[in-house]
């Protein structure tokens, strides 16, 4: 392969007084073949031109998770990337992770991130719905949560955790419906109610970045829709979450369309939906306010047919969409 000059511009953070960290970027030339790898070169950067550059790494081998950083806008492992599929016309921006505290360079703080992962009890419990046997069909569930290596690519992606960062985040949730979906578990209901507390797995607005950077393919994304599943077939729909999903179901279900103008009311409640008056009003000021009586679009009744057969052969939500259609 030919080799090439690639600029890195790499994000250069200060640590400051107390919480306080100073940015700058610094540009580098490196020559290197297009399948090198981003660690590779920050390594030679490291080793030739600037001995002070910061950054993590351990297993060079997309297992420990610690080389995760921002690569020309996307959170990806270091150690797994190659500089030709990343590089715009030569150009390689480095930064680090996102949504989380920034030590010095290209090294964040990990700390409130496994704390989020500790809190949902990332261990098997003792308890009453623990089931005797392990079928291998039974495991199949939590194979794929099992590949997260916490590298925490999905965490630094997360629109939600951007704008809430009391939110538990994708790879915690992932995790916890591993513990949920382990027939060996004894606490699943309990954990589910927990799960379905404020800032837990309502919350996650389902942007699919978390999907998309996933170094493993854990699909983090898939793990919450199946937690939510699995929380409201427990009961548990007392929230603005839940009280969402149902109606969406029962407006689809009766004219084919959401009725944009109670929606608010049903998910939040009369009192909910009176502290949105603002928006409502904002809205209103600009004609966006949606008409209350609901019409009914085409093809209704074919959507009527496909939640009937929908209710007689329920998709299985813990298999893929593929592998499971209604009839
Ligand atoms: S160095 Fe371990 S995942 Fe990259």
């Amino acid at each position: 392969m030919t080799v090439q000059t690639y600029t890195f511009r790499i994000q250069r953070n200060m640590p400051g007084q107390v919480g306080a960290v100073q940015s700058h970027w610094q540009d580098y030339q490196v020559e290197a073949e297009p399948n090198t790898t981003i660690l590779t070169l920050l390594e030679t950067i490291k080793g030739g031109q600037d001995g002070s550059l910061t950054f993590r790494q351990s297993c060079r081998s997309a297992i420990c998770g610690s080389c995760a950083i921002t690569i020309s806008g996307r959170t990806r492992l270091a150690c797994k990337t190659h500089v030709g599929a990343v590089a715009k016309d030569g150009l390689v921006e480095i930064a680090p992770q996102k949504n989380q505290p920034i030590l010095k360079d290209l090294a964040i703080d990990i700390r409130p991130f496994f704390a989020k992962v500790h809190a949902i009890k990332p261990y098997l419990q003792d308890g009453p719905e623990s089931a005797g046997k392990v079928t291998s069909t039974a495991y199949d569930q939590v194979n794929h949560v099992t590949q997260c290596i916490m590298c925490a690519c999905c965490y630094s992606e997360c629109t939600m955790t951007e704008v809430n960062p009391r939110y538990t985040g994708p790879a915690a949730l992932a995790k916890a419906f591993r513990f949920v979906s382990d027939p060996r578990e004894g606490r699943k209901t309990e954990r589910l109610q927990e799960l379905s507390k404020q800032d837990g797995m309502w919350s996650c607005a389902r942007c699919t970045l978390c999907v998309d950077v996933c170094p493993k393919e854990v699909a983090p994304m898939e793990a919450i829709i199946k937690l939510r599943t699995r929380g409201m077939g427990k009961g548990f729909t007392d929230a603005a979450g839940p009280r969402h999903a149902l109606a969406f179901h029962e407006d689809i279900n009766q004219t084919g369309q959401l009725n944009e103008f109670t929606l608010m009311m049903r998910t939040l409640g009369i009192f909910g939906a009176l502290k949105e008056t603002g928006m409502a009003l904002h809205l209103a000021k600009k004609g966006k306010i949606p008409s209350p009586f609901p019409h009914y679009v085409d093809g209704v009744e074919e959507l009527r047919r496909i939640y009937q057969s929908l209710e007689r052969t329920p998709v299985d939500v813990e298999t893929k969409a593929k592998e499971a259609v209604p009839e």
